[in-house]
């Protein structure tokens, strides 16, 4: 069993450097699919869920480079398998991507059902919507979605969302980019993965318009070929360090970001009492008085991200007064308050909304990650807690977060990783 054991209250102070983000990284290399030739992509993040997603590619028959620590060459010209293993997919919420991959490089595609993070439903009907709208059959059965173009070739037409999916608009993207004729997705999300998705895609040669608005054009192209692209700066990553610095005070330079992306968070933390400088590519975070209360309602960008609902929330644990969290994306994704409370906070949940009255400590405990972002609130509350704190199941955070003890260990936070085998033992036997 491996945990991280945090011995809190310690100001922060130094830099920390920004790794690839996470969720571009998980839609781009799966694109390298639709690629004729080698993809060369730059500012990968080494994270468990981008080993799985290539560890895929390579199962199809991909030939897989890596070229160093954050570049890899991608070659998926020889692949002509379109059917994805089930132990390998179900690891990672993103292998839905391979579905609008695989549709637009062959016309059809056999994909289990996405697994990931736990957060009550995780529908993919508007995926299905838009390959549907596109000419393809959908069916699900025997463990797998099996997709095939009715013509063999996706065809370009207008699909709405019902709902502004992430997922479901690089998805419809990705199926689109060799199509017959012109797509038009209208209510897409407009994330900065979406606009980098689109922008990788284009310097292979795609044509796609108004990523970063609710309606992105795709016309149909008949050939991708490869080229060179550098993934964007992590904006979860760099949030989630904007609020360990709040959490536990001090002083960090956080580099290798776009501030852009990062401007609901930074409002939030102003509104906090949190000093957040912007620079070029870098933000310069400071606290040293009290956290003072506000209110956040997540939304899809550029609404405050639900991907920082928990980090937002450990420190609204210890900000004076009272602050009402509500989560305006995912259906239940508080499921790590109970971890919280065992620490001291003074949370309620109702439904979709969250109200936290702040104390003045937090207590370090023995607690669990319960997913990804809830492990990153949690090394948050560890760092600002009094005592140690011991969090286990941290798999879940290394599914996203590069190096994490590594970056929070350079600006003076007490956490080191423990490996107890007598421990994983014991809970086998129990
Ligand atoms: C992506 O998930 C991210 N995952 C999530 O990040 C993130 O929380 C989410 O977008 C929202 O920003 C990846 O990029 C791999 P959605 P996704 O489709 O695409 C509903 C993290 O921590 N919906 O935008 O699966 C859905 O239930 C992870 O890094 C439908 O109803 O999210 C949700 O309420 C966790 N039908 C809302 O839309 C659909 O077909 C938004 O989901 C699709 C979605």
């Amino acid at each position: 069993m491996t945990k991280y054991v945090i011995h809190g209250g310690k100001p922060l102070s130094g830099e920390i450097e920004i790794s690839g983000a996470k969720n571009a990284a998980v839609a781009i290399i799966p694109a390298a699919l639709l690629v004729d030739g080698v993809c060369r992509i730059e500012n990968i993040p080494q994270i468990s869920d981008v080993t799985s997603i290539l560890n895929i590619l390579q199962d199809l028959g991909a030939d897989v480079r890596t070229v160093n620590r954050t570049t890899v060459d991608v070659d998926c010209s020889h692949i002509r398998n379109a059917k994805v293993p089930e132990e390998l997919a179900r690891k990672i919420r993103a292998s839905y991507y391979l579905i609008g991959a695989l549709l637009g490089r062959f016309g059809c595609a056999e994909v289990p059902p996405p697994g990931g993070c736990d957060f009550g439903g995780r529908p993919i009907d508007q995926h299905i919507k838009g390959f549907v709208a596109m000419g393809a059959g959908v069916e699900v059965g025997g463990g797998y979605i099996h997709a095939r173009a009715k013509n063999g070739r996706m065809q370009g037409t207008q699909v709405y969302l019902d709902i502004v999916s992430v997922g479901a608009t690089m998805n419809i993207m990705l199926a689109a980019v060799l199509a017959d004729g012109m797509t038009v997705i209208e209510n897409a999300a407009k994330e900065p993965h979406v606009v980098d998705l689109a922008n990788f895609l284009n310097s292979m040669g795609a044509d796609i318009m108004g990523a970063g608005t609710d309606v992105i054009k795709i016309r149909g192209v008949q050939r991708l070929s490869g080229g060179v692209y550098s993934i964007i700066p992590d904006q979860i990553e760099a949030g989630t360090y904007m609020a360990a610095v709040a959490a536990a005070g001090g002083e960090v330079l956080i580099r290798n970001v776009i501030p852009k992306h990062l401007e609901c968070i930074t409002a939030k933390l102003l509104e906090m009492g949190v000093e957040v400088e912007e620079q070029d590519d870098a933000v310069l975070v400071r606290r040293s008085g009290p956290l003072t209360r506000t209110n956040v309602k997540t939304l899809p960008y550029p609404g405050f991200p639900t991907d920082m609902q928990p980090q937002i929330a450990a420190i609204l644990c210890i900000a004076e007064g009272t602050s009402v969290l509500t989560e305006g994306v995912w259906d239940n994704r508080y499921r790590y308050v109970d971890e919280f409370r065992r620490m001291g906070a003074q949370i309620q949940v109702d439904g979709k909304i969250a109200v936290i009255e702040g104390v003045q400590r937090l207590t370090g405990a023995r607690i669990q990650a319960c997913d990804l972002r809830a492990g990153a609130a949690m090394v948050i509350a560890g760092l600002a807690a009094c005592g140690t704190t011991e969090i286990g199941c941290v798999h879940h955070i290394e599914r996203g977060y590069e190096d994490i003890v590594r970056k929070l260990s350079g600006v003076g936070a007490d956490i080191r990783v423990v490996v107890t085998p007598g421990e994983e033992k014991q809970a086998q036997v129990g």
